[in-house]
């Protein structure tokens, strides 16, 4: 039945089909971004409690007072940022965020620059808002942003410049210099920066990151879009928000009231108390990835990968070429899960043009058994290809 003939819907993400092929194989998924280690006490008591002794009605639109304090409070020990609760928009994830972003700020015809690789929502977010999407891209082994491509690329047709630090899948960050220079080609042109930080507490090796909104250039022209799922490991909770100059802020909001106008209260007081944790625990919580990233590292290489260990996330990329494997990057995928019973991700999924082909990305959020049954299917995968 031609119901919705002429839809022209985006196809199902590829973390979606790689995650639904691994459960239907029993392959072990570093596809999909999620953790598998115990979710942090502390935010699941403050939730139940929250459900059965708080009101479970609307909270208001902008996302609840207490909440948006510690926001800005959490911003201003971890990142040096000053913030305050009116600059603050609680969305149902970072998602949202971006979405309601995107289509408050982006009108029919305007350009929007976009960093390759990116993640999958932004092209159709533009899409869907009448931009033209123009693309610039990090290059392996350091991804570092390109500037001379970014000033060649905008003008005063462009309308907003999403970035994502650190970047998922390479794990890269952009330093304080190139976002000084951002700045000055972003008050130039005229055009908003939008910074997907949503793996900003995710850092190893002495990693630090650095917002756009500390960026005195940036400070009135830049969005910072944050994620609790990330920040706290409960990718499911879908928490996130947006942090801006009030102006940007009342504007983004009169979107979000039509999208999902709110988000659960309980999670919402949940994420406001874990928030609020001390810096330590924070700390701790972040070093529990740190075993399982060197983890895997160790045995990907001693299984003859070359691993591209980014500075944050939960991922590391893998080169195949240099690791002596021919296969493209989704030819890899595609025959990990029946074959080494593992599931990745290609990193040609992350780009919407002139994909690279030749890498791709494994999450390392998991328990040691995982880590290690999976090294030890794709050291046998690896040996079977060359
Ligand atoms: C770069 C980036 N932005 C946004 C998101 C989505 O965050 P949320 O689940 O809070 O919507 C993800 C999730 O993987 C991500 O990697």
């Amino acid at each position: 039945m031609a119901v919705i003939a002429g839809l022209a819907a985006p196809a199902t993400t590829i973390f979606e089909r790689m995650s639904r092929a691994a459960a239907q194989t029993g392959a072990i998924n570093l596809g999909q971004g999620f953790p598998d280690l115990p979710d942090p006490p502390e935010l699941i008591a403050a939730a139940q409690a929250a459900l059965a002794g708080k009101s479970n009605q609307y909270p208001p639109m902008r996302g609840l007072p207490a909440l948006r304090q510690a926001i800005a409070g959490f911003y201003a020990r971890e990142q040096g940022l000053t913030v305050d609760e009116r600059e603050v928009l609680v969305t149902s994830g970072a998602t949202e965020a971006l979405a309601a972003s995107i289509l408050t700020l982006v009108r029919p015809g305007d350009e929007v620059i976009l960093v390759q690789p990116l993640y999958d929502a932004y092209v159709p977010l533009v899409q869907r808002a009448g931009g033209i999407a123009r693309f610039i891209n990090l290059t392996p082994p350091e991804w570092t942003l390109p500037l001379d491509a970014l000033a060649s690329v905008i003008s005063d047709r462009t309308r907003l410049l999403i970035l994502n630090t650190p970047n998922n899948p390479a794990g890269s960050l952009i330093d304080r210099a190139t976002l000084e220079a951002i700045g000055r080609l972003a008050e130039q042109h005229n055009v908003i920066v939008l910074c997907d930080e949503v793996w900003e507490a995710m850092l190893s090796d002495g990693a630090a990151h650095v917002s756009p909104l500390t960026v005195p250039g940036l400070r009135q022209r830049a969005i910072k879009i944050g994620s609790a799922g990330k920040i706290f490991s409960l990718t499911g909770w879908k928490v996130g928000w947006a942090c801006a100059a009030p102006e940007l802020i009342e504007a983004i909001g009169a979107s979000h009231q039509f999208l999902t106008f709110t988000t659960p209260p309980a999670l919402q007081w949940a994420v406001a108390e874990g928030l609020a944790l001390p810096a330590e625990w924070h700390a701790a919580h972040r070093a529990r990835y740190h075993t399982g990233r060197a983890r895997l590292i160790a045995g990907l290489e001693q299984a003859g990968y070359v691993v591209l260990a980014g500075a944050a996330t939960w991922f590391v990329t893998v080169d195949l070429a240099a690791s002596g494997i021919t296969l493209t990057d989704t030819a890899f995928c595609e025959r990990s899960i029946p074959e080494a019973g593992v599931a990745a991700i290609p990193i040609s999924s992350f780009y919407a043009e002139a994909p690279l082909t030749g890498y791709i990305r494994l999450c390392f959020a998991k328990g040691d058994d995982t880590l290690d049954a999976a090294v030890e299917r794709l050291a046998i995968f690896r040996a079977s290809l060359i």
